[in-house]
């Protein structure tokens, strides 16, 4: 007989989908072991309430958004989509600096965690919010288990690359997606028996929900081939002339295929401060106003979930500078375009669609028509990215934290 009780952290956008299929294995944990161990006598249903204390063989645990990201489309529409119900927590720290943000998500989990009285913090990704709960719960003595650890960029004027270093010295255990992960950590002089390699949580969520998003999207591709584009990386959107010469660059893509471009908050203000809507028309969700076809660049704001993902498995290539996505083309054999000049997630390239490519246009251009001549590159699924990676984060905890 046992009872653990943990709390799960998602503060911004690409935590929600880390974060979702760990509580969907618990759930389904918690609900096998309540029939096995009562008679179900139609009292199943009514014992069954999550955060419910004392309940014997039960995960306890309770969903803490912090609200870094707080506007519905980054936020709300993911639980929809991703069929979580409703944070049990709701820290509501919103924008700020680097520092104001880490220091306001600080404050209010601290009070969170005196209150509830967890034995464990979960925490996901590279975020702020990732940084900044583990780092109060390792102060008030709380493990911290860490999701997608080890992950390098090695370059520090990320602040993503920062977040990872110093969650990863505090954790306790850390739940790694490829084996280069767990070099970095050794490298770093973290014990092996804190560092285990169960997979990709993020893969986890997109093989589930892969053939919903087929059935649900809405968006009219009006039958033609696209390639899909995502910009937000402050070294690529903040930068006046950096920002138009990759803008220039993909219009130079557009004239051989149409492009959709659902940008990111950051991304938006920044078309607007530099006057930059004259690149783009207007794609609205609106299946009566398909996309443009060739020399245009669509562009929406924030995409639901599986309408991003439909988007993905349909397009012939995919530009970015985000980290998971060049996980999920990976995943969906379509060949993505790195708009970086480095990846903390190496086996995308080694092994997956991905290639490198920097902001350089020659280069961006050279790779694009590769692709648009048939040539893209042609991945393989990595070790563990099966579906299964939350079944085996959930057994570990539960066997490290009953003991
Ligand atoms: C954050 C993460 C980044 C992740 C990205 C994905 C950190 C350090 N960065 O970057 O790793 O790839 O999320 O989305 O945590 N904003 C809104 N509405 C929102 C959220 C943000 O308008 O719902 C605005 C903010 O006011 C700010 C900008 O977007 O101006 C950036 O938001 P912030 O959460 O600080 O960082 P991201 O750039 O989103």
């Amino acid at each position: 007989m046992f009872s653990i009780k943990i709390l799960l952290v998602a503060g911004a956008r690409p935590n929600f989908m880390k974060i979702a299929p760990i509580l969907h294995v618990i759930n389904q944990r918690n609900l096998s072991r309540l029939s096995r161990s009562e008679s179900v006598r139609g009292e199943m249903r009514s014992l069954f309430h999550r955060g419910q204390k004392d309940q014997r063989n039960q995960i306890n645990y309770k969903l803490v958004h912090t609200g870094q990201h707080y506007d519905p489309e980054m936020s709300e529409v993911f639980f929809h989509d991703l069929e979580l119900s409703s944070p049990d927590i709701y820290l509501g720290v919103g924008s700020g600096s680097h520092s104001q943000q880490v220091a306001r998500v600080m404050m209010r989990f601290e009070e969170t965690c005196l209150k509830e009285k967890p034995d464990a913090v979960v925490v996901v990704g590279d975020v702020n919010s990732t940084l900044a709960c583990a780092l109060t719960a390792a102060k008030l003595g709380i493990p911290v288990a860490h999701v997608e650890a080890g992950l390098r960029s090695f370059d520090r004027t990320m602040p993503e690359e920062i977040n990872r270093v110093a969650t990863d010295t505090l954790s306790d255990f850390l739940f790694t997606t490829e084996k280069s992960a767990n070099k970095n950590l050794m490298n770093e002089g973290i014990s092996k028996k804190r560092i285990f390699f169960v997979g990709n949580v993020m893969i986890d969520t997109l093989l589930k929900f892969k053939a919903k998003a087929n059935e649900e999207a809405k968006i009219n591709l009006n039958g033609l081939d696209f390639a899909l584009v995502t910009l937000h990386r402050p070294t690529n959107v903040d930068n006046k002339n950096t920002f138009k010469d990759l803008l220039q660059t993909l219009r130079m893509v557009s004239k051989h295929i149409p492009i959709i471009f659902p940008a990111h908050p950051r991304t938006q203000k920044q078309i607007k401060v530099f006057g930059y809507e004259k690149y783009f028309n207007v794609l609205s969700l609106n299946p009566m106003n398909p996309i443009h076809p060739k020399n245009s660049i669509n562009l929406s704001g924030p995409l639901p979930y599986l309408e991003f993902i439909n988007l993905i498995a349909n397009a012939k290539m995919v530009f970015t500078d985000s980290g998971g996505i060049q996980e999920e083309t990976t995943i969906l054999g379509v060949p993505c375009l790195t708009i970086r000049q480095n990846t903390e997630r190496p086996i995308t390239i080694e092994e997956g669609t991905n290639i490198l490519v920097g902001n350089d246009r020659s280069r961006i251009l050279e790779e694009s028509f590769k692709i648009l001549n048939g040539k893209g590159k042609k991945g393989k699924i990595p070790h563990l990215w099966d579906g299964r990676a939350s079944e085996r984060i959930v057994k570990i905890l539960v066997n490290h934290l009953n003991n």
